[in-house]
């Protein structure tokens, strides 16, 4: 469970979150929307203990930014996955191992992990592509790519953050609908957007951030 109270973050030029209470259930789908500025890249980096609150309290899976500290930080990333607008891929590695990576931090063994990233390829329908490089790969794949590097350690939680920001109206399409499958599994999401057309009507919650402030609708 993500749990915000009275949450307060102020960047050294302008806000960032105002006051924020909300709370996202285990398994839930929740989107965050609004525009550019509102805040929510602030929120997710509170979520991913990034930042810190000014006041209020974030509780992350029992673990809370008031007590957390450096080793049990590690432990809440270590169950988080994220997802960037631009992918974040490293250019001078393949597609397999951009998705290998986390797994070789984490010192899997090497047989664990092969199996592990082929599964992860298949579940984003990019099997036969394992040898290319980011740059040869479309935004569409480039982001399926990030999202499979981000479900590779099986984490509870997924933080898209503007995920189909630069991608055209099919891929973004085919990217929320794979992030659907990944919550059938149990995971947890939050994907932030400022496109309301991608996410409405899809029977999930939207919290909507305007200056800081959060309301849902
Ligand atoms: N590192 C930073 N330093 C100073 N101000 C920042 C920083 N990051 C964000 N802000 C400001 O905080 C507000 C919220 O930003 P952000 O959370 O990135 O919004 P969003 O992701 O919705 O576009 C904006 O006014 C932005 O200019
Ligand atoms: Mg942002």
């Amino acid at each position: 469970m993500i749990e915000f109270q009275n949450v307060s973050y102020t960047h050294s030029k302008g806000y960032g979150v105002n006051n924020l209470s909300m709370s996202i259930e285990d398994g839930g789908f929740t989107f965050l929307i609004g525009p550019t500025g509102s805040g929510k890249t602030t929120l997710m980096r509170l979520i991913y203990f990034d930042l810190f609150p000014n006041s209020g309290i974030v509780k992350v899976n029992g673990l809370s930014s008031e007590t957390i500290n450096r080793k049990t930080i590690a432990m809440a990333r270590r169950n988080i996955g994220m997802v960037f607008q631009d992918y974040k891929l490293l250019s001078d590695r393949n597609l397999y191992e951009n998705i290998a990576l986390p797994l070789h931090v984490l010192g899997f063994p090497i047989r664990d992990i092969s199996s592990r990233v082929d599964e992860a390829i298949e579940l984003v329908g990019l099997e036969g592509k394992e040898n290319h490089f980011p740059d040869e790969l479309s935004g569409g794949e480039q982001q399926r790519a990030s999202l499979a590097r981000a479900i590779i350690k099986e984490p509870d939680v997924i933080l898209a953050d503007e995920p189909t920001g630069n991608l055209d109206p099919v891929a973004s399409f085919e990217l929320v609908r794979l992030l659907e499958t990944i919550h059938e599994t149990g995971t947890t999401i939050l994907m932030a957007s400022h496109n309301y057309n991608l996410i409405k009507g899809r029977g999930r919650p939207i919290f909507e951030l305007k200056n800081g402030i959060l309301r849902v609708r």
